[in-house]
């Protein structure tokens, strides 16, 4: 009950692979997807301060995606009134990706939402690199009003998936010791296509799951398999503390609905 006074919340959406034209695997259009997102946070009255796009903006190869998806980012900020700031994943393309707003000199920023310092990373090549290391270490020694939130693709932290389990962020102990002792309040990270909360040095650390597909846990130690389900997450920093819920889109049909009593 102690978080229920928000500071900040964030529609935490990750793993979009937006394609040039016709569905993802033939059956996914992953664009209305994310007007659909907005829709259901205005629908819902989530009351959201920003949203973060956790990269694989793009399916590989779609290059020309990108205006797709820059439109789409816009129509979501005139839905709901409040900043997207987009990182990018692996399956990005850097050269192309700089005809988003927001990454036409460079793949990281900073933006100040409610107080909270929202530091985006690239993490594209699965790796941060000693240069954005520095530049976030230097950041992050002048301290902000409410905090920080870092959003990068790669979890720092192993999915217990098998073929998953070593695709985390290749330089995940100099990140963790970088942002250890300074005011980060969580990592929001994508990637698995499955959600995940870990607490690393102290710091929740959430992989969102996925708006194209979900990858489940019982895919066997050889393979990966990619569920048509579309999700994404709410996240919410108080005074007391964050927490993160993972929210589908579209959830199947309800065997009950009722008035909840005891509430
Ligand atoms: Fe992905």
């Amino acid at each position: 009950m102690i978080v229920t006074s928000a500071q900040l919340r964030l529609l935490h959406v990750s793993d979009v692979h937006a394609t040039e034209s016709g569905a993802l695997y033939g059956e996914i259009d992953t664009l209305s997807r994310l007007a659909d997102v907005a829709e259901y946070a205005r629908a819902q009255e989530l009351n959201v301060d920003g949203v973060v796009i956790t990269g694989d903006l793009i399916q590989r190869g779609n290059q020309g995606a990108y205006p797709l998806v820059d439109e789409a980012c816009r129509n979501i900020e005139a839905t709901l009134g409040v900043p997207v700031m987009t990182v990018l994943g692996n399956h990005d393309d850097p050269e192309a990706a700089t005809k988003l707003r927001g990454h036409e000199a460079g793949h990281t920023g900073v933006t100040q939402v409610c107080g909270t310092r929202i530091v985006r990373l690239n993490s594209q090549t699965r790796e941060l690199g000693e240069e954005q290391l520095d530049w976030l270490s230097n950041l992050l020694s002048t301290p902000s009003e409410r905090g920080t939130v870092i959003a990068l693709h790669h979890p720092p932290a192993a999915s217990h998936m098998p073929v998953l389990r070593k695709q985390g962020l290749r330089d995940a102990r100099a990140f963790m010791r970088v942002i250890d002792g300074s005011d980060v309040r969580a990592v929001l990270t994508g990637h698995f296509h499955h959600s995940q909360s870990a607490v690393i040095r102290g710091i929740p650390v959430f992989t969102a799951p996925a708006l194209s597909y979900h990858q489940v846990m019982h895919a066997g130690p050889t393979h990966v398999s990619g569920h048509n389900a579309a999700w994404f997450s709410l996240v919410q920093l108080s005074p007391h503390g964050v927490q993160s819920t993972p929210i589908e889109l579209s959830p199947g049909a309800p065997v009950f609905t009722q008035v909840a009593t005891g509430a």
